[in-house]
């Protein structure tokens, strides 16, 4: 049987570069695309990627995603105000556009050759890391996609999407193992980090653009409210357990700090007098 992700977990070993990330995306769907079995899952019906990949989201769901779901109305115990999925990925997803933002400042002073602080790259790669990639990732691939999947919804858009998941952790590697305090010294290895973290911009804001506009609405039709309510009362509980009671504010706070490190913050500097 064809491994899609042991496909992708090779050639992530092999990959160095940015250029080698883009491409690390576009082969992994023509593999999948080319396969005869996921084109054609008549002729070896239960080997077929994409057979194995509904499988696992059948177990995913059931054994992660609906065995963490609270059964309590989703209403949150403290404020007694309602809570929805939607709303705390789309907050995170906040999070991470302002962490695109801090990439994209410190990709032109990258290119530029202008100095900054380097460890406003590294903690924003850092945050990426735990909030995004193992956290907000985390719910959507436990949490969101299994019901989508069971539903038979968007199939095609959740494979790419999780297929966009490892390559962006990919790349945090790869920025992470770049991002230090000589990163700017070396023109060359400054133009390479560069180059990843325009790869990386690039993907997420199509990426969380899609999640938003098609993926996150496609959730509120296949479940009813009472279960809808419920995950978000579950992606309360798992932001408390992950980050403490008022997590997710301390993490906009950190984010707002290194805004505020590279003068990024003020938003009246960038509001024109018209
Ligand atoms: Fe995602
Ligand atoms: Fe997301």
């Amino acid at each position: 049987m064809t491994n899609i992700p042991a496909i992708i977990a090779r050639m992530s070993i092999a990959c160095i570069g940015a250029k080698d990330s883009m491409e690390l995306i576009s082969t992994s769907l023509k593999i999948m695309r080319k396969n005869d079995h996921f084109h054609n899952p008549s002729i070896h019906p239960d080997s077929s990627p994409r057979r194995a990949f509904l499988r696992s989201g059948v177990l995913i769901g059931t054994f992660t995603g609906l065995a963490g779901l609270s059964l309590a109305a989703g209403c949150n115990e403290e404020t007694g105000e309602e809570i929805t999925p939607v709303e705390d990925l789309m907050r995170e997803h906040g999070v991470l556009q302002r962490i695109l933002l801090i990439y994209d400042w410190c990709q032109l002073k990258l290119v530029s050759g202008e100095q900054f602080p380097p460890d406003t790259l590294i903690k924003s790669a850092q945050m990426i890391r735990s909030f995004v990639e193992d956290y907000h990732e985390m719910l959507e691939e436990k949490l969101l996609f299994p019901r989508l999947i069971n539903a038979n919804k968007l199939v095609d858009l959740v494979q790419l999407i999780y297929i966009q998941h490892h390559a962006g952790r990919v790349l945090t590697d790869q920025i992470l193992q770049m991002g230090n305090a000589d990163m700017q010294k070396n023109t060359e290895n400054a133009q390479k980090l560069a180059e990843l973290l325009s790869v990386f911009t690039r993907m997420y804001r199509t990426h969380a653009a899609r999640e938003d506009t098609v993926l996150f609405p496609a959730l509120r039709k296949i479940v009813s409210r009472h279960e809808y309510y419920a995950m978000g009362e579950d992606f309360e509980k798992k932001e408390h357990e992950s980050f403490g009671a008022d997590g997710f504010e301390k993490v906009v706070e950190q984010v707002a700090d290194i805004e505020k490190q590279l003068g990024i913050y003020d938003m009246s500097a960038i509001t024109p007098a018209v």
